[in-house]
């Protein structure tokens, strides 16, 4: 509740709660993470594609980042959903990691990472994947801490915050389903 006041307060009043304490945000762009990777024969799996373990763990790696930049802190990775592999990646090709930050709740947050082969000839960039990622920060014990609330500047930002509302209820359930 209180989270929503602050989104609707602006410029220095943001930093402030109503007993003063200081709220630490940051804005999704604070956090964003873009890298980019050639596909090398070590890359390649027995078909001649990108191997699927190596785009994964350049996900994690993306992620990883993004929540350490958004906490200032120690993050691990709690779950992954909806990864899909939509087209394969070749040698020699440039493949694009963006990841970003789409919700944050009390010591999780979700980030959402694409991927894209980017061509050469015309620079255009054609997604082969999509990922969610839920991180969650921790303390210097190794518990879950609280980590900075998310300031949505955009319409496409507060869209994806409605729908990560959605998807973080989905993962409890399976969570509490037990699978
Ligand atoms: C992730 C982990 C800390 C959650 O522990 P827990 O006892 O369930 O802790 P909590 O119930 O306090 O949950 C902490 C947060 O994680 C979220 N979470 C827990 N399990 C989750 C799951 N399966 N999927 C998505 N989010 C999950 C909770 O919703 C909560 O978020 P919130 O604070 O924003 O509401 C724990 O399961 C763990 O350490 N897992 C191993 C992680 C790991 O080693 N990753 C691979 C290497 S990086």
């Amino acid at each position: 509740m209180r989270e929503k006041v602050l989104l609707s307060l602006s410029g220095a009043e943001r930093k402030w709660s109503e007993n003063m304490n200081v709220i630490e945000e940051r804005k999704v762009s604070d956090s964003m993470v873009e890298t980019v990777h050639m596909v090398r024969p070590n890359h390649m799996n027995a078909a001649g594609r990108l191997f699927g373990g190596m785009l994964m763990q350049w996900l994690d790696e993306v992620a990883g980042m993004v929540a350490k930049r958004h906490t200032r802190s120690n993050v691990i990775t709690a779950s992954v959903d909806n990864l899909h592999f939509i087209h394969g990646a070749y040698q020699g090709e440039m493949v694009v990691i963006i990841g970003k930050v789409t919700y944050v709740g009390n010591s999780s947050m979700e980030v959402r990472v694409d991927t894209y082969v980017e061509h050469l000839e015309d620079g255009m960039r054609h997604a082969i994947n999509r990922a969610y990622f839920t991180m969650v920060a921790l303390d210097e014990n190794d518990k879950p801490k609280r980590v900075p609330r998310l300031i949505l500047e955009t319409e496409a930002e507060k869209a994806e915050w409605v729908a990560a509302e959605k998807r973080k209820e989905m993962r409890m359930r399976r969570k509490k389903e037990g699978f």
